[in-house]
C-alpha cells in the first residue's frame, strides 16, 4: 500500500481527560511502552503545563521510548510551550502540538479576541515552538464549527511559521461524516501551502460519529488520525483507535491507506487501558468488546462452523485474541506463566514475574483453569501500581440468614499498620464501613458494579468503583476470586487514587 495514515494516540492526555480516569506516572509508563510495541507513530504524552504529575510522567516517557515520536500539549503561549519543551527535549523523537481555539464561539466568550489576535498567537506559538524543535503541530480547536475561509488562513499561517503538522478537531463532536470529509477536501483545496504539512484529524464521540467522521476525513485525503485506545477521552471520548485501524485494515479494497499499527497487540492493549484507567468496554464495544466475536444465533453458529467469513469479517487473532480460553493451571510453571504473558503483551521483569507467579499459584489453588483475564487481573493488581497510601493486608466478612452482616479489616496507612470492624446491610457494606473508618475518607460512592471476568462460579469478580471527595473524581479497580475481597481492593484503589489526585492537583489556569 503507498499511502499510509499517520496513527497519533493521546489515549494518555485527552484520555486521560476522561471523569476518573487519571492515571499515575507507573502506569503511564506502562501504556507508553505498550502503544510504542503496538507501533503507534506519536503518542500524546501529557500536557505538561497541567499540573507538576503531567510534567514528570512527560518527562519520563519522553526518556524512555526509542521509535515512538512523544508530544507534549501546550495552550499557544510561551509559558506552555517552554513547559512542554522541558517535558519532551530529550525524547529520541520529540514534538510540540500547540493549539488556539479558531471559532467564533470560542474567540467571543472564552479567548475575548478578534481573529486577527488569533492568527497572530498562532503564529508566534508556532515560532517559538519552532525555535526549539522542528517538529510542531499546529491545531485549530473547534476547527470544525469555525468559518472555513478563516480557517483556511490560520492553517496558512501556522505552516507559514513553521507547523509541519495541522489539525482538524472536531472538538464538541458535532460534525456529520459527509460534512467533515468535504471540510477537509475544502481545507486542502484552499490552504495555498497545505502540501507543506500533515493534515491531521481529531474527533469526539458525542453523536457517536467520531470513527465515521475519521474515516471521512481520511478519504478526503487527511493523512493523521487521533485517536485513543477503547475510545476513551473528554465526554462521550475520542476516536476509538482499534476502529479506525481495523476498518482500515478490513475495507482495503475500498480505502487503500495504510498504518504501521500491529494489530495482534490491540486486544491486549484495550484490556491494559481498562484495567489501568478503571473503564470498562462496553460489551457490544466494536473489535475490543467481550461480545465483537461472540456468535449467539444457532444459524451463525452453524455457519462459522462451515467458514468463519460467513459471518465474520475480521479473525479474532488479528487483534491478539487467542481463541482458546483455557491457558494455566495449578501444575504449570514459571516458563509456561511467562510465555503466556508475553502472548498477552506483558514483558515482565524477572522481579515482576516472581510476584505475578506468587500470586497465580495462589489463585490456582483456589479455581482450577486459570485463564487470560485471570492473569491479567493478576497483572494489574500485582504490579501495575505504585506504592500505595492504603494497602489491604487483611479481611473478614461474615454474612448469612441469620447473622448481622460483619467485617473487619486490616490496613496499611503509609506503611504503619491499623485495624477496624463495620457493621453493614451485607458484606461488602460492611466491609466498606470498616474501610470508610479507617481511612477516615469523605468520599462518597458513586458507583460500584461487579461482574464475573469469565464464567462458572468459581469466575474471579471484577470490581470498579466510582468516587468523589471534594470534587474530585477516580475510579478503582479490584478483581479477586471472592467478591468481597475483590470489592475491598476496589474501594482501596479508588481512595489511592483520590490521594493522587490530590497530592498533584491540576494547575487551575492550565484546565483545558
Ligand atoms: O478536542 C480538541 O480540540 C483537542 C485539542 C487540544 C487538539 O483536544
Ligand atoms: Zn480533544
Amino acid at each position: 500500500m503507498d499511502e499510509r495514515v499517520i496513527i497519533f494516540d493521546t489515549t494518555l492526555r485527552d484520555g486521560e481527560q476522561s471523569p476518573g480516569a487519571s492515571m499515575n506516572t507507573a502506569e503511564k509508563l506502562r501504556l507508553a511502552g505498550q502503544l510504542e510495541k503496538l507501533g503507534i507513530d506519536v503518542i500524546e504524552a501529557g500536557f505538561p503545563a497541567a499540573s507538576e504529575g503531567d510534567f514528570e510522567a512527560v518527562s519520563q516517557i519522553a526518556g524512555r521510548l526509542k521509535r515512538t515520536e512523544v508530544a507534549g500539549l501546550a495552550r499557544a503561549n510561551r509559558n506552555d510551550i517552554d513547559r512542554a519543551w522541558q517535558a519532551v527535549r530529550h525524547a529520541a523523537r520529540p514534538r510540540l502540538h500547540t493549539f488556539i481555539a479558531t471559532s467564533d464561539i470560542h474567540l467571543q466568550y472564552k479567548l475575548k479576541m478578534g481573529r486577527d489576535e488569533v492568527v497572530q498567537a498562532a503564529v508566534a506559538a508556532v515560532r517559538h515552538a519552532k525555535s526549539l524543535t522542528d517538529n510542531v503541530e499546529f491545531s485549530a480547536e473547534d476547527g470544525s464549527r469555525s468559518d472555513r475561509d478563516f480557517l483556511c488562513r490560520v492553517f496558512e499561517a501556522a505552516i507559514a511559521a513553521g507547523a509541519t503538522t495541522v489539525n482538524l478537531p472536531d472538538t464538541v463532536g458535532y460534525a456529520l461524516p459527509d460534512e467533515f470529509g468535504e471540510l477537509v477536501r475544502y481545507i486542502r483545496q484552499h490552504t495555498p501551502n497545505i502540501h507543506q504539512a500533515v493534515l491531521s484529524v481529531h474527533c469526539h464521540n458525542d453523536l457517536g460519529l467520531a470513527t465515521a467522521n475519521t474515516l471521512a476525513a481520511i478519504h478526503a485525503g487527511a493523512r493523521q488520525a487521533e485517536v485513543t485506545i477503547n475510545g476513551i477521552g473528554e465526554r462521550a471520548g475520542n476516536t476509538s483507535l482499534e476502529e479506525v485501524v481495523m476498518a482500515l485494515h478490513t475495507r482495503a479494497n475500498r480505502m487503500p491507506v495504510g498504518t504501521q499499527i500491529r494489530t495482534e497487540f490491540i486486544y491486549p492493549t484495550s484490556r491494559l487501558v481498562s484495567m489501568i484507567t478503571g473503564i470498562m468496554v462496553q460489551p457490544n464495544k466494536a473489535i475490543v468488546g467481550a461480545n465483537a466475536f461472540a456468535h449467539e444465533a444457532g444459524i451463525h453458529q452453524d455457519g462459522m462452523l462451515k467458514n468463519p467469513m460467513t459471518y465474520e469479517i475480521m479473525r479474532p487473532e488479528s487483534i491478539g485474541l487467542s481463541a482458546s480460553t483455557l491457558v494455566l493451571g495449578k501444575h504449570s510453571g514459571r516458563h509456561a506463566l511467562r510465555t503466556q504473558l508475553k502472548d498477552l503483551g506483558y514483558d515482565l521483569s524477572d522481579e515482576e514475574l516472581n510476584l505475578v507467579f506468587a500470586k497465580f499459584k495462589e489463585l490456582a489453588d483456589k479455581k482450577k483453569k486459570v485463564v487470560n483475564e485471570d492473569l491479567e487481573a493478576i497483572v494489574t493488581e500485582g504490579i501495575l501500581r505504585t506504592a500505595d497510601v492504603f494497602e489491604l493486608e487483611y479481611l473478614h466478612a461474615s454474612a448469612g440468614t441469620t447473622v448481622l452482616p460483619m467485617a473487619s479489616v486490616r490496613l496499611k496507612i503509609n506503611g504503619r499498620l491499623a485495624q477496624d470492624a463495620g457493621y453493614g446491610n451485607g458484606p461488602i457494606d460492611a466491609a466498606f464501613n470498616a474501610i470508610a473508618k479507617l481511612t477516615g475518607t469523605s468520599s462518597e460512592l458513586l458507583r460500584f458494579s461487579i461482574s464475573a471476568l469469565t464464567g462458572g462460579t468459581d469466575a474471579m469478580g471484577e470490581v470498579t468503583v466510582r468516587l468523589r471527595e471534594n470534587g474530585l473524581v477516580a475510579m478503582g479497580k479490584g478483581a479477586d476470586a471472592d467478591i468481597i475481597t475483590a470489592s475491598a481492593k476496589a474501594y482501596v484503589n479508588g481512595l489511592n487514587r483520590l490521594e493522587y489526585l490530590k497530592a498533584h492537583p491540576l494547575q487551575e489556569a492550565a484546565m483545558l
